[in-house]
Order: structure tokens, then C-alpha cells, then sequence
């Protein structure tokens, strides 16, 4: 098999294992091998999301540890395999973390996630909290050179919201009521102003969070649950949202949501709650109202292109995002800091050469 390489790619490289619940140790590991349609790609940022928190909590993947978790990374390819075509070392780029047979009924409807076969980078396998992570070469995207490379690697966390607003079906000039505005809930609103929803109203008892909301340009933030009906009202002339976005993963939120969107209005559900967590609504209603229910999970195929495209053209206030850094040996310190500090919105871990460190 051959591999196009830099002479300098070593045997073994550091990687933040998780080997058991709540258990990082930073090692030495094997530098994974690029199959012929592979790339490896040389890790220089990594973000850390719930996801991870609940891998690392042992809720989710638990099965698949030891593992090397991270799937919003990006950094630079270091090795090609012989097959691949199209892309060079040295060229800056993230990934589309959700591999699927490729073939299936779901693969060819970019509907990943229902692929019998899915398995997703640094959740299922190995992943970007290491200095070298492989990826097929059809799931590389690739960021241009005048993107920051610590930006490229948000990539991920926005095609979810990408997605969002194509399963939603959201339209210009429809009103928005995002309830959770935490950084996903806060990128629904950046992404609902580019989609040019009006008015964006957004609520959290949080009041950091309500005032990172205010700044990133909502038209009427709520920290107030009891404020909450009569400000939608007042912002849409009595009729409710066309769409109401549950960014929290609270299922008790879906009563509220199905009483403040408008008839005819649709409901996202998007937070994750528990896989057993019941929610109460009335079909009746639905009925009657013409509600519509939809879900959207991560973001894949072409959801990570244009958020890449967002990206690159500056459409988006990511700078929150990319404030605090932490380099990849204290990883579990980072880990600590996400769970218990909700005043950090995002975290990355540095692992290539700009050891920019702001924690
Ligand atoms: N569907 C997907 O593709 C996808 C992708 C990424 C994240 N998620 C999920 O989206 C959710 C939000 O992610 P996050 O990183 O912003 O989480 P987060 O926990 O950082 O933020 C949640 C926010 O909700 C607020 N909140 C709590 N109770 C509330 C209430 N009753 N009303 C309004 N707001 C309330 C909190 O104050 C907090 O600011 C999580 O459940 C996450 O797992 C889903
Ligand atoms: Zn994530
Ligand atoms: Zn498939």
C-alpha cells in the first residue's frame, strides 16, 4: 500500500485516552495507519461539546472505551492514502465525522445517522484529542487558507445547526422563539438572522447567557419564564412563533413550545434529554392546528460545507468560541471546567503548534 508522507511522521503520538468513565490519561499511542482512502490528518484544535461531556460521564459510547474522543477538530493533512485523489499535504481542513456505508437507502439521502452501519469519529472511534486522527478522504472538508484554523474547527457544531434550519424548513421573514441559549443555542440564533428570521425571540433563566444572546443580536431575550407568553405574543401580534426551537433537552419544555407556537407553526426538537425522558403534548392540538414535530441531529454531507462556507465568509460572531484554550495534557482539567464553570461557553483544546493557552 503505498502513502504519500512528510519523512518526519513519527510511530507514536500523544492522545488524551479515555480508558474509563470520568478517567483521561494523556499517553503515547500508535499514529493510526491511513488506509488507501484515508487521510491523517496532523490535529492543531479540538472542541470540547456535551457530547463529550456525556462520553466522558459514561452516559454515551461507553461500550467503545478505551477511547480517544474529540469529533470538532481541524488541523492540516499529514499523510494521503494511495487512492486518494484531490487533496495535498500540508492543505488545511475538518471533517465530516459521520461515516456511513455509503450505499445504503439513508447514506444516499444524506441521512447518515439512520445508516445501520454509521460510526462516528472520536464518538464510535478514535477521534481529534490526539495529534493525528485518520478520516476517509470522502468525509475531508477542506478550509480555505484564509480561515483561521481554530475557526475550521467549529465547522462541525454549526452544520447541526445548518441542518436545523433545513429540516425545520425555517423561511425568511418568520419568527423564531429559540428556548436554550447556551453556545448551540446561541448559533441558532446566528444562524436564524443569516437565514433572515424576524423577530428572533430567545429565552434562558441563565442571565449571562441572555446577555450573550442580546449581543449576538436577538430581537427580545427572556430570563423570566413567567415574561416569557406575553413577550411572544406582544412580538408576534398575538399569534406565536412560526417555529420554536427546544435547545435545552429539557422535555418538559415541549408543553411550552406547543403553547407558543402559532397555529400552523412548527416545533424543533434538537436538545438531547434522556432516551427514555417522556414528553406531554396534546395530538389534539396538532391536529386541529396543523402543528408539525421535527427533528434534526448533527450535520453532515452538505450541511458541513456551508457552515464551513458561513465560516469562512465571517457570518458568524464566533469569537466566544474560541476564547478559552487549553493544551492537550490538561485535558481533564478542561473536562472539569466545562461540566462545572457555566460561564465558559466553549472550550478547544490546542494539540499542534499555536499553543495559544487562555485558561
Ligand atoms: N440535535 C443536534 O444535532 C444537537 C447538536 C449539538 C447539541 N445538541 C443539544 O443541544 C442542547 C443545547 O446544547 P448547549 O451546548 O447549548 O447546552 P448548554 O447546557 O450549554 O445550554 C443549555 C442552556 O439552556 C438553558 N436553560 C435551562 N433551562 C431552561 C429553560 N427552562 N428555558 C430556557 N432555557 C433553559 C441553560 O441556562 C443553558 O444556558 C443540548 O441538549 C445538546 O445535547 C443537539
Ligand atoms: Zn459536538
Ligand atoms: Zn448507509
Amino acid at each position: 500500500m503505498s502513502i504519500t508522507q512528510p519523512i518526519s511522521l513519527p510511530a507514536t503520538m500523544r492522545a488524551a485516552v479515555l480508558v474509563a468513565p470520568g478517567q483521561f490519561e494523556v499517553r503515547q499511542v500508535p499514529v493510526p495507519l491511513p488506509g488507501p482512502n484515508d487521510v491523517l490528518v496532523k490535529v492543531t484544535r479540538c472542541g470540547l461539546c456535551g457530547t463529550d461531556m456525556h462520553i466522558y460521564h459514561g452516559s454515551y459510547s461507553a461500550d467503545r472505551l478505551p477511547l480517544i474522543p474529540g469529533h470538532e477538530f481541524s488541523g492540516h493533512i499529514a499523510a494521503i492514502g494511495g487512492a486518494v485523489t484531490g487533496l495535498a499535504l500540508g492543505q488545511g481542513v475538518t471533517a465530516d465525522i459521520n461515516v456511513g456505508c455509503g450505499a445504503c437507502f439513508y447514506c444516499r439521502k444524506n441521512e447518515i445517522m439512520n445508516c445501520p452501519a454509521m460510526v462516528q469519529i472520536g464518538i464510535h472511534v478514535d477521534g481529534g484529542l490526539a495529534e493525528y486522527v485518520r478520516v476517509p478522504a470522502s468525509h475531508i472538508v477542506p478550509v480555505a487558507d484564509t480561515t483561521p484554523i481554530e475557526l475550521a474547527a467549529l465547522t462541525e457544531p454549526v452544520s447541526c445547526i445548518v441542518r436545523a434550519v433545513k429540516r425545520s424548513r425555517l423561511r425568511l421573514g418568520e419568527s423564531v422563539l429559540i428556548l436554550g441559549a447556551g453556545p448551540i443555542g446561541n448559533l441558532h440564533l446566528q444562524v436564524a438572522r443569516q437565514a433572515g428570521a424576524a423577530p428572533i425571540i430567545v429565552s434562558d433563566p441563565n442571565p449571562e447567557r441572555a446577555a450573550w444572546a442580546r449581543a449576538s443580536g436577538a430581537d427580545y431575550v427572556v430570563s423570566d419564564p413567567a415574561q416569557l407568553a406575553g413577550v411572544v405574543a406582544r412580538a408576534t401580534q398575538g399569534r406565536g412563533a412560526d417555529l420554536v426551537i427546544e435547545s435545552v433537552g429539557l422535555t418538559s419544555l415541549y408543553e411550552q413550545a406547543f403553547d407558543l407556537v402559532r397555529p400552523g407553526g412548527r416545533v424543533l426538537a434538537f436538545g438531547l434529554s434522556a432516551p427514555d425522558a417522556q414528553a406531554h403534548y396534546l395530538p389534539f392540538k396538532v391536529v386541529l392546528k396543523e402543528l408539525g414535530l421535527q427533528g434534526s441531529v448533527a450535520g453532515m454531507g452538505d450541511d458541513m460545507h456551508e457552515a464551513m462556507t458561513l465560516i469562512a465568509h465571517e457570518r458568524l460572531a464566533l469569537d466566544a468560541f474560541v476564547a478559552t484554550v487549553y493544551p492537550l495534557e490538561r485535558i481533564a482539567e478542561a473536562m472539569d471546567a466545562f461540566i462545572s464553570d457555566k460561564r465558559i461557553n466553549k472550550i478547544q483544546i490546542a494539540i499542534g503548534d499555536v499553543l495559544k493557552e487562555t485558561a
